[in-house]
């Protein structure tokens, strides 16, 4: 396709997010469109045509399209966008095909350093990988030339190019959890790159992918240049699942998987033991993450809105701050608390299931049935939103 008649959607959100003007036509099916839209960091000026409208009505784009500016044409795959978008330039509008539709924007990984404090920054980088389509993150840390990733997505290769863009050479693939809302790219990844897949010990024996059992209190050592190395410390966080696992990066950032959000708490009712893992979540909340500092740095998993995505493009918040507002914190008494859980939450998807299977390594699908179990936008949260 020529060049000057597709974008991308790595192209699309940084036109959003700078305020760019452009419309954004979308030509999915009304459902389709209604359960899942782009979004951008300031709002996008949309406009939702079906593609069949279009077939039956070819005269429409004079009606809603006459101003010419520049349109980006959005469909689930990018096919029936591009027929769009070719009508639209036939009639003098400049217009784009977004290419790969929502599939790629749910595949899109988003890159970010995360900010470090002067001697931490000489030593070591953490990357947040920000998922935009679904709201997942993922993370790869680096200190001299090792580097591990933690709950990376199924677009493994946007891994292994960061780490090798940094110079640096996998060691270790991470999952803070066994996922139910994306299918995780560890296995793949450390089969790909040669470097172990590592999971919390307490995730029990229905994990069927070969793991290395990561342990309370246990360092990971990344780099050996000496007074230059990194620390990741394995701090059990269970109750969202029984093996969820935190890891804290040097002094004071703590990749929390989704056992704490920036503005939520993880769900507790994913494995359908909604009062025995929400007591313990609630023991977690308050007793493991209740002995940390004030100043530790969250980074999550997962977050619910893109009003949580800070102006320096990263998802992050200060422990103390998440303490003094997040409701589900307030809660005094793990009863109480388990009554609000039980209260504030909705059955998740049907496919989530499916999901954790495929993750446990039980069941396996094929690439083109995952990106359909992936459409959509992630709901770990209990609460916030
Ligand atoms: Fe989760």
């Amino acid at each position: 396709m020529n060049a000057e008649h597709a974008t991308t959607v790595e192209r699309l959100l940084e036109k959003a997010d700078a305020g760019e003007p452009f419309l954004l036509l979308d030509v999915r099916n009304d459902d389709e469109y209604e359960a899942w839209k782009v979004e951008g960091r300031r709002q996008i000026e949309m406009l939702h045509i079906p593609y069949f409208d279009f077939v039956e009505d070819p005269g429409l784009v004079a009606q809603v399209l006459s101003d010419r500016r520049e349109v980006l044409v959005l469909c689930a795959k990018g096919g029936s966008s591009g027929f769009v978008a070719e009508l639209l330039r036939a009639a003098g509008i400049t217009a784009k095909n977004v290419e790969g539709g929502m599939i790629a924007y749910g595949d899109y990984l988003q890159p970010v350093c995360v900010p470090l404090d002067a001697d931490e920054a000489d030593r070591f980088e953490i990357w947040q990988l920000n998922r935009r389509g679904k709201g997942c993150l993922s993370y790869v840390i680096r200190c001299g030339t090792a580097a591990i990733v933690v709950d990376p997505s199924r677009n493994v290769r946007a891994y292994a190019r960061l780490v090798e863009r940094l110079g640096a050479r996998l060691v270790g693939v991470f999952d803070t959890h066994v996922h139910a809302d994306h299918l995780s790219g560890g296995p793949e990844l450390a089969r790909l790159s040669g470097a172990s897949y590592c999971m919390a010990a307490g995730t029990g024996g229905e994990l069927k992918h070969a793991v290395t059992p990561v342990r309370e209190g246990e360092e990971i050592r990344l780099g050996d240049a000496p007074g230059r190395s990194l620390a990741v410390r394995v701090v059990e966080t269970p109750g969202h699942t029984p093996g969820s696992t935190s890891f804290l990066v040097g002094r004071r950032h703590l990749l929390t998987g989704d056992t704490i959000f920036v503005s939520g708490i993880g769900r507790p009712d994913l494995g359908g033991y909604v009062a025995e893992w929400g007591r313990v979540l609630y023991h977690t909340l308050h007793e493991r993450l209740g002995a940390l500092p004030d100043d530790v740095v969250i980074l999550p998993a997962h977050y619910a809105d893109v009003s949580e995505i800070r102006d320096d493009g990263v998802v992050a918040g200060r422990l103390g701050e998440i303490r003094r507002t997040v409701l589900e914190l307030q809660i005094r008494s793990a009863e109480e608390f388990v009554e609000a859980m039980k209260s504030a939450l909705s059955a998740p998807p049907e496919i989530y299931s499916r999901i954790i299977a495929t993750n446990l390594g039980t069941s396996q699908v094929e690439a083109e049935e995952a990106a359909e179990w992936e459409l959509g936008k992630n709901q770990c949260a209990a609460s916030g939103h």
